[in-house]
């Protein structure tokens, strides 16, 4: 039978990983910049998460949400611990596009009104409401129109606060990336993270933050919305929080009070995905992650800012974005082939690194000399421009 081919295949058979790192095949290592779009976060194959997992398998892997589960319970008390916000409430999913679906529905619920302010170029998912928050008409099937969503230029605050005057009483939610990944790392800024916060406060809409790319430590906060200094009503979650087993989730401002049956889940928290995310949140604790997002974000950018044929860099931490010129496009298909190297795209020319939140100083070495390498590659073998 085929595989529904939905997917533009790199031409390799990974076998194996470990850290930074993944091998093909054939033996042949690649150095991981891109940890499968965001999801590695303590590094491949971590030997904690490898035997907390194995642990559990031989306990229980799955029962439904009909029973007390204990390990949702430890997982909550931990994430509630470390994201700093204890007093919010913890619904589990197994994906990105679950979370938000979810989160906007339950803002939907709390005010009883149906409009969602979303953003120019942003990505939430491919399910019903998340595709259609997602600012991509080329992804959005006519069954996922919705004429109640209303896209707005991102850190425009007039734009905002004239819509918030128009429609407010009719706003339900606003969903926003803290930094936009798909959409090319673009930043919510600080201010325009605070009026969300204040227009929705004053209007009764829900923020939602969506934290599925940028959240989970990946920008050393817990979540990068947190740079604001205000609070979300509803944080999304997932990538990072598996370390590549799926498992998502929204945490729940206390005000935001639950009735059975209002959300529901077959998987989502079962013991097995549990145990992964409890063995992503004790590495991040034991090995300090967060503080090595920074040191390591802070390392990658200096060295990236002194190379030539790099604009617009930009990001925080481990999250980090720039521009190539148009006719070096080539240069994470050259990182990839000849200096086995992954990285991350964007449209048109952006290079996306998102690598495991443990990125050693001997990795980001490798990676600017790798990359130095694959931009002289291309300059080399592009079309030279007569002078005019
Ligand atoms: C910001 C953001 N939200 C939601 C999603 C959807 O997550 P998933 O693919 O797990 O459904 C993604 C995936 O790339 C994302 O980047």
């Amino acid at each position: 039978m085929p595989l529904f081919d939905v997917y533009p295949l790199n031409p390799i058979k990974v076998s194996k990983a470990l850290g930074s790192y993944v091998w093909d095949h054939t033996g042949q290592r690649y150095l991981d910049m891109y940890g499968g779009h965001a999801v590695i976060s303590i590094g491949h194959s971590h030997p904690h998460w490898v035997s907390r997992i194995e642990d559990q398998l031989q306990k229980i892997a799955f029962y439904s949400n009909s029973v007390i589960l204990e390990e949702q319970r430890a997982l909550a008390d931990k994430l509630g611990k470390l994201s700093g916000k204890p007093d919010y409430q913890l619904f589990l999913v197994n994906s990105g596009a679950e979370a938000n679906e979810n989160a906007l529905k339950l803002a939907s619920f709390y005010n009883n009104r149906n409009v969602i302010v979303s953003f120019r170029k942003s990505f939430h998912g491919r399910t019903s409401l998340a595709v259609a928050v997602t600012d991509n008409p080329a992804i959005v099937a006519p069954v996922n129109k919705n004429d109640n969503i209303h896209f707005l230029p991102l850190n425009d605050e007039h734009a905002l606060q004239d819509f918030f005057t128009k429609s407010g009483d009719k706003i339900s939610s606003v969903i926003i990336e803290g930094i936009q990944g798909v959409g090319g790392i673009r930043e919510a800024t600080p201010q325009f993270l605070q009026l969300i916060r204040s227009l929705c406060d004053q209007y009764g809409a829900l923020y939602i933050a969506d934290s599925v790319q940028c959240g989970y430590g990946r920008t050393g906060r817990f979540f990068s919305h947190d740079y604001a200094g205000v609070n979300a009503d509803i944080y999304t979650m997932a990538k990072g929080m598996g370390n590549g087993f799926p498992v998502g989730g929204c945490l729940i401002a206390p005000h935001i009070k639950p009735k059975h049956g209002m959300l529901g889940t077959t998987f989502g928290g079962n013991p097995l995905a549990c145990a992964a995310a409890l063995a992503v949140l004790e590495v991040m604790e034991a090995e300090s992650l967060m503080d090595n997002a920074i040191f390591a974000g802070e390392k990658l950018m200096t060295a990236l800012q002194k190379m030539s044929g790099i604009k617009n860099l930009r990001g925080r931490g481990l999250m980090i974005g720039f521009d190539v010129e148009e006719e070096h496009a080539a240069v994470r298909a050259v990182l990839l082939k000849h200096y086995f190297t992954f990285t991350g795209e964007a449209k048109p020319n952006v290079v996306r690194l998102l690598p495991s939140l443990a990125l050693s100083s001997i990795e980001i070495d490798l990676f600017i000399e790798n990359m130095q390498q694959a931009l002289h590659q291309v300059e080399a073998n592009a079309p030279t421009h007569s002078a005019s």
